[in-house]
């Protein structure tokens, strides 16, 4: 198994330690443009592999991805990362036109490796990936509402005084501050509703919070967070790699489910060896479906945008 993180800044790094602590390829390629990064982090983490107990082999290219043939599954994070104040969408001038490279590159030397994005405005970046690759759309998965879904559980725990591990809650929608929709109706502790835990203020603040959670990180770091995207990149490579078919939140193409179509959005699917299988229907209620067709609206905004850049 081969994996290719591109960006080594701090979310690729992160994402390619889990990778490598994890064992979950034999080879795992670090690919950034700034000459000397990806094999400085790559000789660092190697320098790892002895204190860690792995065997994966890392290596670090400096934009030559002819070192990236035979990826597997490559996980895109280059670009710019948002600062304080910002929000994601105003990253899309920048951050458009290196993803498009990026996923055109991969696939030049490995026609047949499944993609996952992390790059902002992310669900507009995986529409993009989608748009100017024109492989299939199970093969290109955004990772957003894994690490949304990761916040959601750990705020949900910090307001029930419970462990994340025994939270079930899923955030769908877009992977923006507004346009996320944390699904507090369905989390559960256990299999038991919250609302069986918290009222419903608490549960309302849990929702808005957990919506700003990369904002409040970005104020609080000065640049935006590493270590819950980096791991979630890792959580979904190892989902694909093992075949584990696991059921979680994604931003994938959409063909009609949730009434949404030419559109990446977050949505509840299970991915396997053949990136994501299957979307699941949550049967939202009428408001839960509100939200998500403005969610989509503002997202779709965001996708037009696309046609004004020079790509
Ligand atoms: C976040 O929410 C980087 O978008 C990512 O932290």
């Amino acid at each position: 198994m081969k994996v290719t993180v591109v960006g080594a800044g701090a979310v690729g790094a992160t994402c390619a330690d889990n990778i490598a602590r994890k064992q979950l390829c034999d080879e795992l390629v670090i690919v950034d443009i700034k000459e000397g990064f990806a094999e400085g982090k790559a000789m660092d983490l190697m320098q790892t592999a002895q204190l860690e107990g792995f065997d994966t082999k890392i290596t670090g290219s400096t934009n030559d991805y002819s070192k990236t043939a035979g990826t597997d599954v490559v996980v895109i994070t280059s670009g710019i990362p948002r600062k304080p104040g910002m929000t994601r969408e105003e990253l899309i001038g920048i951050n458009a036109g290196i993803v498009k490279g990026v996923s055109q590159n991969i696939l030049q030397h490995s026609p047949d490796a499944i993609i996952i994005v992390i790059s902002n405005p992310m669900d507009t970046m995986t529409y993009l990936a989608l748009q100017s690759t024109g492989i299939s759309k199970h093969k290109i998965i955004g990772m957003g509402g894994i690490l949304d879904s990761a916040r959601f559980r750990y705020n949900l725990s910090k307001a029930l005084n419970c462990s994340p591990n025994d939270i079930q809650a899923n955030v769908i929608g877009g992977h923006g501050d507004t346009t996320m929709i944390p699904l507090t109706r369905l989390a559960t502790y256990m299999g038991l509703p919250v609302s069986h835990f918290a009222d419903e203020a608490t549960l309302a603040k849990v929702a808005a919070d957990t919506m700003v959670g990369g904002a409040t990180l970005t104020g609080l770091l000065g640049t935006s967070a590493w270590y819950a995207p980096g791991a979630a990149g890792a959580m979904l490579v190892q989902t694909i790699l093992r075949n584990e078919r696991r059921m979680v939140p994604c931003c994938v193409s959409l063909d009609g489910e949730y009434g949404q179509k030419d559109i990446c959005l977050g949505v509840p699917v299970v991915v396997g060896r053949n990136g994501w299988e299957q979307i699941v229907d949550f049967s939202l209620t009428e408001s839960e479906q509100a939200a998500f067709a403005k969610s989509a609206d503002a997202v779709r905004n965001m996708n037009e945008v696309l046609s004004t850049l020079s790509l």
